[in-house]
């Protein structure tokens, strides 16, 4: 089948504004939008810009907007997007993060949100020997946020990032945060939550739902974020 493939590009080096370059391409329906991208830059134009690594879902390195919403290039096929003969499949890079060159983004922002609420264990009487035991259900309610692979498609999508809070930390740092604020191992609980205490920190959700809705990993994010709340809530009764 063909399709019209719209990719936004743009150089900040050179281009004053990003444009869409089109190109009319015949490929499978059971092909991956990342495959028709590396065809692109392969075949019609060396200079497209694209970030992968894995190309199988799991290093996060693809998100992108395609038609509209955020999902991992290389998790999504031709005819996830496009059902009929010359279809427009819309191309571009995530939201709320510079673009360095078409449809990559800098991703420092989003990394600097992560750090900084320390997405690792601390605990303060470690023993000397033996294990610190966890049962299943202790190790439950922290597990969906341990499958995330940090595409930023949660940040892209989030409206309040994009259009109320460019400083709340987003969604991704929110569900990091609370892998361990609800892991029974680790005892900096209270200055997790003091530290998510503020107008950047998951008080800033509306609730709005985007980021679960794009999560290519399915995490309950919104979830996530309103149980955190919820524990923020009982820590200061
Ligand atoms: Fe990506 Fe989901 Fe992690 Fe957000 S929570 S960075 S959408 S895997
Ligand atoms: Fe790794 Fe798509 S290239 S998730």
């Amino acid at each position: 089948m063909n399709i019209l493939l719209r990719i936004k590009r743009m150089n900040p080096e050179t281009d004053t504004a990003p444009y869409f370059q089109e190109f009319t391409i015949d490929v499978a329906p059971s092909d991956r939008i990342l495959d028709v991208l590396l065809l692109v830059k392969n075949t019609f134009d060396s200079t497209l810009a694209v970030r992968k690594s894995c190309a199988h879902g799991v290093c996060g390195s693809d998100a992108m907007i395609i038609n509209g919403v955020e999902c991992l290039a290389c998790k999504t096929l031709v005819k996830d997007v496009a059902t009929e003969e010359n279809a427009t499949v819309s191309v571009e890079p995530l939201k709320s993060l510079p673009v360095q060159r078409d449809l990559m983004v800098d991703q420092k922002a989003f990394f600097d949100k992560y750090i900084s609420v320390n997405p690792f264990l601390m605990r303060k009487d470690v023993p000397k020997s033996g294990e610190i035991i966890q049962t299943p259900a202790e190790h439950a309610k922290f597990d969906d946020p341990t499958k995330c692979i940090l595409c930023g498609s949660c940040y892209s999508a989030c409206p309040i990032v994009e259009h109320k809070n460019p400083d709340f930390i987003g969604p991704a740092a929110s569900i990091q945060a609370a892998r361990f604020v609800f892991d029974s191992r680790d005892t900096d609980t209270q200055n997790r939550l003091a530290a998510l205490d503020t107008p950047n920190g998951v008080s800033a959700c509306d609730n709005h739902f985007n980021c679960t809705k794009v999560c290519p990993r399915g995490i309950k994010i919104t979830k996530l974020i309103n149980e955190t709340k919820r524990a923020l809530k009982a820590s200061k009764t």
